[in-house]
């Protein structure tokens, strides 16, 4: 398993440790990195605390069957936090697929690189990255580095657009990490429905704990760049799921041979 720093800022590279914490910082650096936000501090009680079985294990079982990655496939994982997807990826991928996992937060990263150690897992490279600043040649430059491949077969991102008040920008990052016609996942949250609105308190509270902004709706990111759109919802409307096909040649593809039309 491979752990990286890329940031934005200045410029810096090299080996970083700290107690539990081992990676290579071979990007850019932020002044923010090491600001801590509740994350840092909750990510040791992430998987007891977050609602996982009650509530949103069921956004992820369906968003990640909607995106049905194929064995041998790279799968970026976006906000991956303590990789809660990663035991469901690793199964559709296998031992020959890839995931990347990007999150900003080191201490959530430290618990996808446990959950990582734990089960033997070679294939994942972890990196430590603002979705929203982040630049995306670096990027590649980094998951090649440690033996990935510089596009990505898929994306998905599990509830944690939502927590990025520039989530477009985020979705256009992750855009350009894929090859054309990529499929992507996106589950995130909004009000419940039906009888469940009298939850809606609840649902609001619950986000607003975590930081999300449950009005973001980042799923119709999917709706509008996609073809093939797999539209699904749990937990009476709260959860949202969406997975498609980007459209060929869309606009945050970098230039490249996949990524013009091949006249044959
Ligand atoms: C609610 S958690 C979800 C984690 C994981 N995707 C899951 O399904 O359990 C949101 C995650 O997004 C990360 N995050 C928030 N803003 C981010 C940003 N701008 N760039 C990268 N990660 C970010 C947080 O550090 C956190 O780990």
């Amino acid at each position: 398993m491979k752990f990286l720093t890329l940031d934005t800022g200045c410029c810096h590279a090299g080996f970083r440790q700290s107690g539990l914490f081992c990676w290579s910082v071979v990007g850019p650096v932020s002044k923010e990195r090491d600001i801590p936000d509740k994350y840092t501090a909750f990510a040791p009680f992430y998987d007891a605390f977050s609602g996982e079985y009650p509530v949103y294990r069921a956004g992820r079982d369906r968003g990640i069957e909607a995106l049905a990655p194929r064995p041998g496939d790279e799968v970026l994982d976006v906000g991956c936090g303590t990789g809660l997807n990663f035991p469901l990826l690793q199964e559709r991928i296998g031992p020959a697929g890839m995931i990347v996992g990007i999150d900003r937060s080191a201490r959530m990263l430290e618990q996808a690189r446990r959950r990582a150690a734990r089960a033997g897992w070679k294939n994942v490279i972890l990196i430590q990255a603002d979705a929203v600043l982040l630049d995306a040649a670096a990027i590649r430059a980094a998951i090649q580095e440690q033996g990935g491949s510089p596009e990505c077969d898929a994306a998905l991102a599990t509830y944690s657009l939502s927590l990025m008040p520039e989530w477009q920008r985020a979705w256009a990052n992750l855009k350009a990490l894929l090859k054309a016609e990529a499929r992507v996942a996106v589950v995130d949250m909004k009000d419940p429905e039906g009888w469940a609105r009298l939850l809606t308190p609840l649902a609001r509270a619950a986000c607003a704990l975590g930081g999300a902004d449950i009005t973001a709706h980042p799923w119709l990111a999917v709706e509008e760049d996609c073809t093939n759109v797999i539209r699904s919802s749990a937990r009476a409307g709260h959860l949202q799921i969406r997975a498609g096909n980007l459209h060929r040649n869309h606009p945050d593809r970098p230039p490249g041979p996949g990524s013009v039309p091949q006249i044959t």
